[in-house]
C-alpha cells in the first residue's frame, strides 16, 4: 500500500496537459508506424496522451517534436518523460474477448518482454501478439493498439496493421 500510495502522489503531480513535455536526449528513439496500406498511417511517432493522474494513451503523431523520447530497459519499454519518476510501454492484458486491446504509457516499468527484432518493437506471441494495429480512434488522432493473435480480427477501414520501427532520436 505504502507504494501504492507514493506512486499516486507521484501521478498527481503530472500536469494535466493532454500532452507530455519531452527530453532532450540522444540516447533515445521513437517508435514510428511503417508499412501500412493507409499512408496516413506511416510515418508516424508514439506519444503519451494524458488520460488521467499517471495514465497515457500511446497514440501517435507526425509530428516528431510531440513524439515520447522511449528507451530500452533489458526487456522493457520506458519513456523520458521528464519527471523524477518512469514511465513504461504497457501492454493492456486481453480481458474482454476482443481482437485487439490498447497500449498505453502509463507510470511503472511497462510489459516486459519487448525485443527489437529487423529494426523494428515485437512482443512474444506466446503471449497473445498478433502485430500493431493503428486506429483513427477517439483522441482525433491514430491510436496504437496491438492485435490479439488468437482471434481473427475483422479490420475496419479506419485502423491499419503497421510495424513500430525503432527510430534513433540522436
Ligand atoms: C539538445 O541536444 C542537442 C544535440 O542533440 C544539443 O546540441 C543541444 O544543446 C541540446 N539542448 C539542450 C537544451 O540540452
Ligand atoms: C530499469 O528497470 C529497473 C527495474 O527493472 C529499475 O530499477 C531501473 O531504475 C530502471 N532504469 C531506469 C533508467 O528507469
Amino acid at each position: 500500500m505504502k507504494f501504492l500510495t507514493s506512486l499516486a502522489l507521484l501521478a498527481s503531480a503530472v500536469a494535466a496537459n493532454p500532452i507530455l513535455r519531452t527530453r532532450n536526449s540522444t540516447s533515445n528513439f521513437h517508435l514510428k508506424t511503417t508499412g501500412a496500406d493507409n499512408e496516413n498511417h506511416n510515418n508516424l511517432c508514439v506519444y503519451g496522451y494524458h488520460t488521467g493522474a499517471g495514465f497515457n494513451d500511446a497514440v501517435l503523431t507526425s509530428d516528431v517534436g510531440t513524439a515520447s523520447p522511449a528507451f530500452l530497459n533489458g526487456t522493457n519499454v520506458q519513456f523520458d518523460l521528464d519527471t523524477p519518476f518512469p514511465w513504461g510501454l504497457y501492454m493492456i492484458a486481453q480481458s474482454n474477448y476482443a481482437s485487439w486491446e490498447p497500449v498505453e504509457i502509463n507510470t511503472g516499468y511497462g510489459s516486459s518482454d519487448f525485443s527489437v527484432k529487423d529494426g523494428n518493437l515485437q512482443w512474444p506471441e506466446d503471449q497473445g501478439f498478433g502485430g500493431w494495429l493503428v486506429c483513427d480512434w477517439y483522441h482525433n488522432a491514430p491510436q496504437l493498439f496491438y492485435l490479439w493473435k488468437y482471434y481473427k480480427p475483422t479490420i475496419p477501414s479506419s485502423c491499419s496493421k503497421v510495424q513500430l520501427s525503432v527510430e534513433s532520436t540522436a
